[in-house]
């Protein structure tokens, strides 16, 4: 079978290597890729928010499956338009419709699902250009520090956790009214702010069943100690030693199923991953936000602790058969550093040669993000521009190599965190 992967992060390169040790998985297709995933798959020439082009590469070169990576293309609905035709109805995509994709596309369309089937979360209230005043008299009564989301996809830059009253107020003046994220805050989500430590759970469900994969914690502030700015994500450590059985019992029962009653009583027909972002609230969870798609970088430390058949899950997925299926875990830690281009997540240089790969060892794994070939030279393209991630018996020895590993990869001004995991050592078994 041929198989279409969209996307260009280290997520794809992870999924791309997956799928490819598959004895399903013929061609592997990725669009628009990066130099890293070249090294698995055919770089699709093709505009992945053109579904009629999508459709028509599609059938020219026979995909039965397309695994959808971002949410913005689950979002503007590729799975509706594949199911609604004819001729396409039959390629499996490994994805939510639109409706479901809601949950990612709209905070406050998620925090009234929350709200229904009684899912554990930040009390909120959600206000418009039009109900201004009302927002700034709850805020004069909100506890601080107070946390501020546009309502619609906004790259991950759309919270603001604002420490006093005027700080909430600036922020929402700028979201409401100078449409500071555009029409994705049209609606500002003010919520409670939830002191704990962050985990991700990950499951692939039909609506009906799902399968538990492993769960991470992703380290998204640029510098050490989870200092500075947000970015997309500068490394990963699966498994997280506090999510533990007990923790997780809960989770299932509070979090996951009721979401996936909720699911089917509000006819979201669902067919893909979901990634709970959690608050560890001393030893309750709360649901932070949902994620209709892997995160990036976790699918770099969940996917090499995933021993089963990738292409073979999602099949049971659409047979509606993952009650079946047995997925077996590498209990082994896995850990990820991002190397990111200096500067990040602000202001950087591209087309800098990226050198020293013929350094990494073996058994450490490296997918690419952000970087192209010119003229034969690897060079970085992106913010966010190689992981490298590596196994170990414990978390520190999994993190001596991944970041022996990060250390051997350079080019002009690279840098990564040293201290992935740095929370954690001391919470270890
Ligand atoms: P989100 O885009 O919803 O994942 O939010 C980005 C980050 O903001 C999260 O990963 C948290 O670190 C933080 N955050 C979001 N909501 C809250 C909250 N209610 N309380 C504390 N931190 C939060
Ligand atoms: N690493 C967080 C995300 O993928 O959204």
């Amino acid at each position: 079978m041929n198989v279409l992967i969209i996307g260009s992060g280290g997520r794809e390169h992870a999924i791309a290597w997956k799928l490819s040790q598959s004895e399903y998985c013929d061609k592997i297709f990725v669009a628009p890729g990066n130099a890293g995933t070249a090294q698995y798959g055919t770089t699709a020439a093709v505009d992945v928010h053109n579904f009629d082009e999508l459709a028509k590469f599609a059938t020219d070169f026979n995909i039965m499956m397309i695994v959808v990576g971002p949410e913005n293309t689950l979002v503007e609905g590729i799975h509706d338009y594949f199911q609604g035709s004819e001729y396409l109805k039959h390629i499996l995509v490994i994805g939510p419709k639109k409706a479901g994709a809601m949950l990612e596309g709209s905070k406050d369309f998620c925090k009234a699902f929350f709200q229904r089937y009684n899912i554990p979360t930040a009390a909120y209230q959600t206000f418009t250009e039009d109900t201004f005043a009302q927002a700034t008299a709850y805020l004069r009564s909100h506890t601080f520090p107070a946390v501020l989301k546009a309502d619609g996809l906004a790259a991950g830059k759309g919270v603001i956790i604002a420490q006093d009253y005027d700080e909430a107020v600036d922020a929402l003046e700028d979201m409401l009214r100078n449409k500071r994220f555009g029409a994705a805050s049209s609606k500002v989500v003010i919520e409670e702010y939830l002191e704990g430590i962050e985990a991700s759970v990950f499951i692939l469900t039909d609506g009906k069943d799902y399968v538990l994969l492993p769960e991470a914690k992703d380290y998204k502030r640029i510098g050490e100690g989870d200092t500075g700015l947000n970015t997309g994500g500068m490394g990963a450590v699966s498994p997280v030693p506090f999510v533990d059985d007990v923790f997780m019992q809960k989770v299932k029962e509070r979090v996951i199923e009721p979401t996936i009653r909720g699911m089917q009583e509000d006819k979201l027909e669902y067919t893909g991953f979901l990634f709970i972002g959690l608050m560890n609230v001393k030893g309750e969870p709360y649901v932070i936000e949902y994620n209709v798609r892997l995160g990036d970088p976790e699918t770099e430390a969940i996917l090499p602790r995933i021993k089963s058949d990738l292409f073979e899950l999602f099949r049971a997925l659409h047979d509606h058969k993952l009650s079946e299926f047995k997925l077996e875990i590498d209990p082994r830690t896995a850990t990820t550093v991002f190397l990111v281009s200096g500067g990040y997540p602000e202001g950087f240089e591209k087309g800098k040669e990226i050198s020293g790969l013929e350094n990494v060892p073996s058994d450490v794994l490296v997918f690419h993000a952000g970087t192209k070939r010119v003229n034969g030279k690897l060079v970085n393209n992106g913010g966010r521009v190689i992981t490298v991630t590596a196994l170990g018996d414990t978390m520190e020895e999994a993190l001596e190599k991944a970041n022996a590993a990060a250390a051997a990869i350079t080019w002009q001004d690279r840098y990564y965190r040293h201290d992935i995991g740095f929370d954690l050592r001391g919470t270890l078994a």
